[in-house]
């Protein structure tokens, strides 16, 4: 790993600034596990939502690499995020995706978990057993804004700075309280960085996106990083929205890694449909008393990037599987009394991003198979259109750069 390691940190060294990535970035498994040790299980990761495990015992799972991680609702309601792997001999303690128990009960022997992890009970182990030392091991977690974020570091960074910018952003819009309307989850054959380079532009939108072109704007200020500051309609727009509580100008960390801002739709559209009408007749939010607030964007690499409407969420999770396919979890978030049927239909709540996830995942997948060519080699971004792409491959190589060459944060101990 050792090699592999110094040829990466060689080759972002080399790189040529606002071009794309070496071939290997994108198809090579020693990289792609490279990625998983320095990023994947460094930093902290978007999971799911506080309202999927609304009551004590609620649980989901999640797998990140070669890991798998429980998310459960505690007694205390607190969330907590633990090891999927029994201290007994290693089962996974939960199998279903998502589920909901008193306690948490390993299949293979039984032995039986509180919600926080600690053991409670494990059959005829003899005297000398001390069940105190055998809890499911546990993972970082934070909720910030009805997210909640996990990280498998030893020494987690600091969670606080993303905190602090987005839940002024957020918790006008009580994520915390909605409830799940659809999820869908798809696999792009292609590496995860393919599916954030092609989420960080809208260059591509006008040729692709029909049906989200009616309500998203092309302007490259919106997925990119300049903020439009100087654009009058974004600024009235956060005027606006500002007045009624509801903070709006584009703010970015220092490192690059996430991002939140408050844009306008086109035409002054309420939602993403095909009309820009409401498709949920009951705002997300009792708090929010205005439906054309544009969209509330976040990201947060390299798991998430987001749209909070006046009448719906729809959030999205990127999950690495292998170099050369990832997958994104797309759920879409409603007032938590809305009815199906009464207050939206599903069909016309999901169509535009339905479509939209699919044609961003042939995209990627026609991206991925063109890179495999012995004839590929890095081509320049549009400085116009591409700026938020080459944000996120600096972000990356900054990230990267600082952790293989030891100077980075945090502690950068191998697990391999
Ligand atoms: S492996 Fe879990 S109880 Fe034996
Ligand atoms: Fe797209």
């Amino acid at each position: 790993m050792m090699d592999i390691r110094s040829d990466m940190l060689s080759r972002l060294r080399n790189r040529k600034p606002g071009y794309t990535l070496d071939r290997p970035f994108y198809n090579d498994p020693d990289y792609f596990q490279v990625d998983l040790e320095n990023i994947w299980y460094k930093d902290w990761l978007f999971v799911g939502h506080d309202c999927e495990v609304p009551n004590p015992g609620n649980y989901m799972t999640v797998d990140v690499g070669a890991y798998s991680v429980i998310i459960v609702r505690g007694r205390d309601g607190k969330i907590n995020a633990l090891h999927n792997s029994c201290r007994h001999r290693g089962s996974r303690v939960c199998a279903e995706h998502r589920g909901s128990a008193a306690n948490l009960v390993c299949p293979y022997h039984q032995w039986t978990y509180d919600l926080d992890g600690s053991l409670m009970f494990a059959r005829q182990m003899g005297d000398n057993f001390d069940p105190s030392q055998f809890g499911l091991k546990q993972v970082a977690c934070e909720s910030a804004g009805g997210y909640i974020f996990i990280s498998l570091a030893d020494e987690p960074m600091n969670f606080e700075p993303f905190r602090k910018t987005m839940e002024p952003y957020f918790l006008p819009h009580r994520l915390r309280e909605a409830k799940v309307a659809y999820e869908s989850t798809i696999i792009e054959k292609g590496n995860w960085k393919l599916v954030w380079e092609n989420n960080r532009e809208c260059y591509h939108c006008a040729g692709n996106h029909p049906e989200l072109c009616k309500t998203y704007p092309e302007n490259p200020s919106i997925s990119g990083v300049s903020g439009a500051a100087d654009d009058p309609e974004t600024a009235e727009h956060w005027a606006k929205c500002e007045a009624i509580g509801l903070p709006s100008k584009f703010q970015i960390d220092e490192d690059g890694q996430f991002r939140a801002a408050r844009m306008p739709l086109l035409r002054d559209a309420i939602s993403y449909t095909i009309s820009g009408r409401k498709a949920v007749h009951m705002r997300l939010s009792d708090q929010v008393n205005q439906d054309r607030i544009g969209t509330l964007l976040l990201f947060h690499y390299p798991t998430t990037w987001n749209h909070v409407l006046s009448d719906h969420a729809i959030t999205f999770r990127v999950m690495p599987i292998s170099a050369t396919e990832t997958a994104v979890t797309t759920k879409w978030l409603v007032h938590k009394d809305a009815v199906e049927g009464i207050d939206y239909r599903l069909e016309e709540l999901t169509h535009v991003w339905t479509e939209t996830n699919d044609q961003d995942r042939q995209i990627v997948e026609e991206n991925a198979r063109g890179i495999l060519s012995p004839a590929y080699e890095p081509g320049p971004y549009s400085e116009v259109h591409e700026g938020g792409v080459a944000q996120f491959v600096e972000w990356y190589t900054r990230f990267m750069e600082s952790r293989l060459s030891g100077e980075g944060k945090p502690s950068l101990r191998s697990v391999a």
